[in-house]
């Protein structure tokens, strides 16, 4: 088992606009979209969750794929995904798969990283620059990756890198 998180981010490393949007091209969707439903789950934050609901952005997903969501809050009524209070809880619940994806954002991919509970980092880096945007780690936080892979999609990059974990 190993957790992966699996972010696109514009070439200044912003992973959203100024207004939290995520203006990216349709081969990064599809990348996202073949991953998530090829390892069967995705953990999101709260914010995260909301957004991709209100877009309907769950759609194109497999039905059979388990959607957890971190937050300190109970389910909203309807909610299409399990909530839980800690990334360690849902990566207990998804123990049995061999990949655990980790769709962000930054305050998760944040607490994750703190906690050295991310094995690998692949981010598509889109053909945009979105200035002012969202950072990918908004915080100071130092972490050395090894780089694995370099995918070259349409429009973009794939890179792919493990992380070292923090002493
Ligand atoms: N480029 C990409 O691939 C990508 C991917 C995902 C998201 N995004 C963008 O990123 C933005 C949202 O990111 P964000 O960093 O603001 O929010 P986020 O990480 O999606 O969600 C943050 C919320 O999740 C809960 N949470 C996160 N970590 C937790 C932990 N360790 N323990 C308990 N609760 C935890 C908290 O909610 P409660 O207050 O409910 O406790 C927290 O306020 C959006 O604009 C979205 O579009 C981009």
């Amino acid at each position: 088992m190993k957790t992966v998180l699996y972010m696109a981010i514009a070439a200044n490393g912003a992973v959203a606009n100024h207004q939290g949007g995520t203006p990216w091209g349709k081969a990064s969707w599809q990348n996202y979209i073949r991953a998530t439903n090829a390892a069967g789950n995705l953990i999101m934050g709260r914010t995260t969750y909301d957004v991709m609901e209100r877009n309907g952005e769950f759609d194109p997903f497999d039905p059979k794929v388990k959607l957890f969501v971190v937050s300190s809050h109970p389910a909203p009524p309807k909610a299409i995904a399990e909530f839980v209070a800690t990334p360690a809880e849902a990566i207990k619940r998804l123990s049995d798969f061999e990949i655990i994806m980790v769709a962000g954002g930054p305050i998760l991919a944040t607490s994750m990283l703190k906690a050295n509970q991310l094995n690998e980092i692949h981010l598509d880096i889109e053909p945009i620059i979105l200035g002012g945007g969202v950072p990918l780690i908004p915080n100071q936080l130092e972490r050395h990756l090894t780089l694995l892979d370099i995918i070259r999609y349409d429009g973009g990059i794939t890179l792919k890198y493990a992380v070292e974990k923090a002493s």
